[in-house]
């Protein structure tokens, strides 16, 4: 696929892109810094020298210069040699106004950057030999509710991120047929589920997810509007032998596939196809990435994936169309519509018992 090609590039720019590799935890560490400080927000306000920032953000002129002559370096300042003062570049601009870096930023380094050191050992052993950074569980997922608190923002802020957005637009699809019961596959802390009570009026929502997670939505939901005509059951998918309980009009799996290795993706849509009412349809949403419409967003996905081996589980990643589709079909369903360019470039495929 062409735009994933770097080869385009004149050899002097793919000589800097190899360089700019070379050096990118440090470089992500100092973006971060630039963020958290405030310098990009200084700069935008307009061109400042060294002493001014120093003044403005109590570092000292040492540890603005350190910032800054990365920065320049890297592209996200400019300066004017004239009168040494920098000023915000295009990429810097980006770092300012694209909430989707800031996202993604918090999430590589509150959960992902000291893991990642263990990637080879996760590749090799299919297990993710990165997460005891964060704690001691056989995945993220049995952690998620004893993460510290900037970890937790930066985990569901990451994942809700991605999410939210989609969901409001794929509402009048899934409701199309007017399901009576619906069941959300690792619904989490419930946000669809809020917005599926909440769309409609008679519908009955069943949560499937870990215990701990299904006790964290418990207490997010409680008292809401609609929340009665919700409910949670705890269980973990990985045990094959756990079906899912039956009669569903829909059953709905958003982000969830992808926590799964390929053959455990084929064993929870054969227990999904067996829950589902006579004409019931499984509604996967789900980030594929060579769906995207941006080079950006595919790299972005294929970079979450390595967040997959290294910290979450070991064995999955984001999905390409050939993957999820294979294993739809390996699972006895068969994809019945698709529609790309939900939300951040989300795919919403509509699946039916073969
Ligand atoms: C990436 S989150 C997606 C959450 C939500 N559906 C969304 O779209 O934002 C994946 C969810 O799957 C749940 N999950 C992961 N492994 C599971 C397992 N073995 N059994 C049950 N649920 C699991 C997680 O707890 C989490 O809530």
């Amino acid at each position: 696929m062409d735009i994933y090609r770097k080869d385009r590039l004149s050899a002097k720019a793919a000589q800097e892109l190899a360089h700019v590799i070379a050096f990118g935890p440090v470089v992500f560490q100092i973006t971060r810094v630039m963020m958290k400080e405030g310098i990009f927000n200084i700069l935008r306000d307009g061109s400042r020298t060294v002493p001014e920032i120093a003044h403005q953000t109590g570092l000292t002129e040492y540890a603005v210069k350190v910032l800054l002559e990365s920065s320049l370096t890297l592209g996200t300042v400019l300066r004017d040699p004239d009168s040494g003062k920098y000023s915000l570049s295009k990429v810097g601009w980006f770092f300012l106004t694209d909430p989707m870096l800031k996202v993604n930023v918090d999430f590589n380094h509150d959960i992902n950057y000291q893991g990642m050191f263990h990637l080879d050992a996760a590749l090799r052993e299919g297990r993710p030999a990165g997460l005891k950074e964060l704690g001691n569980w056989p995945t993220i997922y049995e952690g998620l509710s004893q993460l510290t608190d900037v970890q937790k923002r930066s985990w569901f802020g990451f994942d809700h991120f991605y999410s939210d957005g989609a969901f409001d637009a794929v509402l009048p699809k899934v409701f199309a047929r007017k399901p009576a019961r619906l069941m959300d596959v690792g619904g989490n802390t419930g946000k669809w589920a809020m917005k599926c009570v909440g769309y409609d009026p008679d519908v009955h929502v069943t949560i499937i997810d870990l215990p701990q997670q299904i006790a964290m939505m418990k207490q997010q939901t409680e008292g809401l509007e609609g929340s009665e005509r919700i409910d949670g059951v705890g269980v973990n998918l990985l045990d094959s032998s756990n079906s899912l309980p039956s009669g569903h009009d829909v059953i709905w799996m958003s982000q969830f596939l992808d926590c799964f290795s390929d053959d455990q993706v084929v064993s929870l849509l054969e227990r999904a196809a067996s829950a589902l009412a006579p004409d019931g349809h499984v509604f996967i949403m789900e980030t594929l990435w060579d769906r995207q419409k941006w080079p950006a967003a595919s790299f972005d996905l294929a970079q979450t994936s390595v967040y997959f081996t290294a910290m979450a589980n070991g064995n999955s990643k984001m999905f390409s169309t050939e993957d999820l589709f294979s294993d739809i079909a390996r699972a006895g369903l068969e994809v019945i519509n698709v529609t790309d360019g939900i939300g951040y470039g989300h795919s919403l495929v509509e699946c039916a018992v073969k």
